[in-house]
């Protein structure tokens, strides 16, 4: 799909995770954001981290991520919003920079497995910090096509905390996605493309993209919905 259709998927979502405006305020809270670094690995268009970096004076927030579009998007949002912060082009597996408050939110991918992230960034949180990390998780057994979708390495929530306690992390909070987080991700993330399609059926691209939002709705409702589950953690020592 060309530039301007990938552009415009995601513009109906306010971030990339299932999260509601009240959760994701609680999530700040509960990382007791202060003067300091904040650095956000995998933030795509970092509307938490602009969130985080609008409440809290003196915070030095930094976003990284691969994906130059929403990095463009967190750029623009910061400028409008009057927000210093920084936006980084890097791949955030090889980021060494410890700072006080880390966000790794739904980029778990990016250190190759649930484990190996929890024991990377424990690496670049220091000892005094908090990281908020969210990923998933499975809530129920998952049906060979979830499997097929997500991977073998997706585990459970119990596991997900044996491997935070491996890691050296104290859970200060926990909490998950609830349906309606889930459906709202969901509908968002088809939603760019869905009012593109109505406004373009003729146009030669309309059949690829009635097919993507066709397979990911029914993948989520037969595959995934209540059975691909997402958790919140801020995590300290
Ligand atoms: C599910 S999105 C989550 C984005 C963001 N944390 C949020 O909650 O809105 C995962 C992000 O990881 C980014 N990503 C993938 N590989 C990466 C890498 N090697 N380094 C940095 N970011 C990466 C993707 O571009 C994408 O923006």
């Amino acid at each position: 799909m060309d530039d301007e259709l990938n552009a415009l998927r995601r513009t109906r979502m306010r971030w990339n995770t299932p999260l509601s405006e009240p959760h994701a305020e609680l999530l700040l809270d509960r990382m007791a954001l202060a003067e300091g670094d904040l650095v956000d690995l995998g933030c795509g268009w970092g509307e938490l981290l602009l969130r985080a970096a609008a409440r809290t004076p003196g915070l030095r927030a930094t976003g990284v991520d691969t994906d130059v579009t929403g990095l463009d998007r967190g750029r623009a949002a910061a400028a409008s919003r009057g927000l210093s912060v920084e936006f980084t082009e890097a791949d955030a597996a090889t980021w060494d920079v410890p700072a006080e408050r880390v966000f790794s939110v739904g980029a778990a991918h990016v250190f190759g497995s649930t484990r190996a992230a929890l024991e990377a960034l424990a690496r670049l949180v220091r000892p005094s910090g908090r990281l908020l990390y969210g990923d998933g998780f499975w809530a129920a057994p998952p049906g060979p096509a979830a499997l097929e979708i997500f991977g073998p390495d997706l585990v459970t929530l119990p596991d997900l905390l044996d491997a935070a306690d491996g890691a050296g992390w104290r859970v200060l909070h926990l909490s998950t996605a609830d349906q309606l987080e889930w459906d709202d991700f969901e509908s968002t993330s088809r939603a760019g493309w869905a009012e593109w399609l109505a406004a373009h059926p003729a146009d030669p691209r309309a059949e690829r993209v009635r097919e993507w939002l066709d397979r990911r709705l029914r993948e989520y409702v037969r595959d995934y919905r209540g059975v691909l589950g997402f958790t919140y953690l801020v995590l300290g020592r």
